[in-house]
């Protein structure tokens, strides 16, 4: 499609023409989107981005209609959100919509994450898309942890006591900054209070940061399955038709697996004791925290050992944190020169081992250190699977990224996109001909 050709197309003549001569959002559209020369060997990991597109516009639509029914009152909060459930209309589907639609949000986030740490996404000269990527991270995460306070559950009440009061390890000044983050002496009203107001006020911002995402991501052009930069007009494709096509496909397949739950199971990923009113004399056998947080509850249990002057409960504080903010450092950690996994045979293995980590600190934070299934575990390996898997998380961001980058033997790169699609490069052709695997 050539670009006079489309750009005629798009701004056409007429009331079209009128806005864009005075507000060019149609020529900047035409040349952002429709336009936008997009590596034409895509695979099906990178329709995650607009998937998650998708599912911020969903939780912003909901939410917001959520809200025109919700009471943020701690006498009221419980019963506002039977109320949705029951007798406003539809208000069960926005409900299970938005609850739903938090973990498939994050299911979608770590899937978009994991793909950048496999394709190098985070290099140069990606490391600011990266950091606006992490920061959305972190919005998320303080974004879903006080939604889940808002139905004053049994849950909701104990997960933010204990939440909130991890901060009280910080030496000298912590009783008060959770005073001051409860607005009290307790999670009580005035905290129910200010988490509605932030909870409405965050995915707004997250809106924001997701532009600055995509505005540095078109500044560098998106990264590809091969990790080298296109030579040419030859190595690309114009997003539009080919990837609004490619990416439309992928998000149905996705809205019809979150539909699935929606309909079929919407309390598939919810936990039981927050359909019990919140009691502050009452609590539960165990406060887990939802299934998207359990790695970086495991980190923070692990550390169950005081470290020189640091206790423990101030060095779990720490390293939970510590996980988090080293995702910011990645692209300074990891030293090899080759972006894509596909050309580095030893970073590959390691690659699979950190996510197994990570699902391995799920499993160990969703249990508690009595359960039963996992005491068998641990005693039939004389490990504590806890530690191990907070060290190997440390390990490979800190010792064995810098490490790989210097004594990595890479595989010889492509010298094109389009060579290496066209005429079968060994170690690529065949699943970029298929647009499918890894
Ligand atoms: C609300 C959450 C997010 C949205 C809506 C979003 C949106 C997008 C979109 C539309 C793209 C281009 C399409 C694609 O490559 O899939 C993209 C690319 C990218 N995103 Fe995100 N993103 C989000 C969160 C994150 C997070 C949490 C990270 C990392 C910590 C991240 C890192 C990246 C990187 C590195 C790329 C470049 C991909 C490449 O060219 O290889 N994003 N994002």
């Amino acid at each position: 499609m050539s670009a006079n050709k489309s750009n005629k197309s798009s701004t056409g003549r007429g009331l079209v023409n009128w806005i864009d001569s005075r507000l060019p959002v149609f020529s900047y559209m035409q040349k952002e989107y429709g336009e936008y020369p997009a590596p034409k060997n895509f695979n099906y990991w990178w329709n995650f981005g607009a998937i998650l597109t998708f599912m911020l516009v969903l939780m912003i639509f909901t939410g917001i209609f959520l809200s025109m029914q919700y009471t943020p009152h701690v006498d009221f909060a419980f019963d506002s959100v039977e109320r949705i459930m029951r007798d406003v209309n539809y208000g069960w589907l926005l409900r299970y919509l938005h609850a739903n639609g938090a973990t498939f949000f994050f299911i979608a986030v770590y899937i978009h994450i994991f793909r950048g740490l496999y394709y190098g996404s985070y290099k140069n000269p990606r490391e600011l898309l990266w950091i606006f990527g992490v920061l959305i991270l972190v919005l998320m995460m303080a974004t879903a942890f006080m939604g889940y306070v808002l139905p004053w559950g049994q849950m909701s009440f104990w997960g933010a006591t204990v939440i909130t009061n991890l901060f009280s390890a910080i030496p000298l000044v912590g009783d008060s900054i959770v005073t001051w983050l409860w607005g009290g002496f307790a999670v009580e009203n005035p905290t129910l209070n200010r988490f509605f107001s932030l909870h409405f006020l965050l995915p707004f911002v997250i809106l924001g940061v997701v532009v600055l995402h995509v505005i540095t991501l078109h500044v560098s052009g998106s990264n590809n399955p091969l990790g080298i930069d296109p030579k040419g007009p030859q190595d690309t494709l114009p997003f539009h038709p080919y990837y609004t096509a490619k990416d439309s496909f992928g998000l149905a397949l996705w809205v019809t697996i979150f539909a699935a739950f929606v309909f079929f199971a919407p309390n598939f990923f919810g936990e039981p004791e927050n359909y019990i009113k919140a009691d502050p004399l009452q609590t539960p056998a165990q406060i887990v925290p939802e299934w998207y947080f359990l790695p970086y509850f495991a980190i923070l249990r692990s550390i169950d050992f005081d470290i020189w002057f640091i206790d423990a409960k101030l060095g779990g504080v720490i390293a939970m944190f510590g996980s988090i903010i080293l995702l910011f450092l990645v692209p300074w950690l990891d030293r090899s020169k080759v972006r894509s996994a596909r050309f580095r045979p030893i970073y590959k293995w390691f690659f699979w081992i950190l996510l197994l980590d990570c699902l391995l600190l799920g499993f160990v934070g969703g249990h508690p250190p009595s359960d039963h299934v996992f005491k068998g575990i641990e005693w039939l390996l004389f490990i504590d699977l806890g530690h191990i898997g907070t060290a190997w998380y440390f390990f490979h961001f800190l010792i064995l990224l810098p490490l790989l980058g210097t004594v990595e033997k890479t595989k010889p790169l492509p010298t094109s996109i389009t060579e290496s699609v066209l005429n079968g490069d060994t170690s690529s052709s065949a699943s970029a001909k298929s647009g499918g695997s890894m």
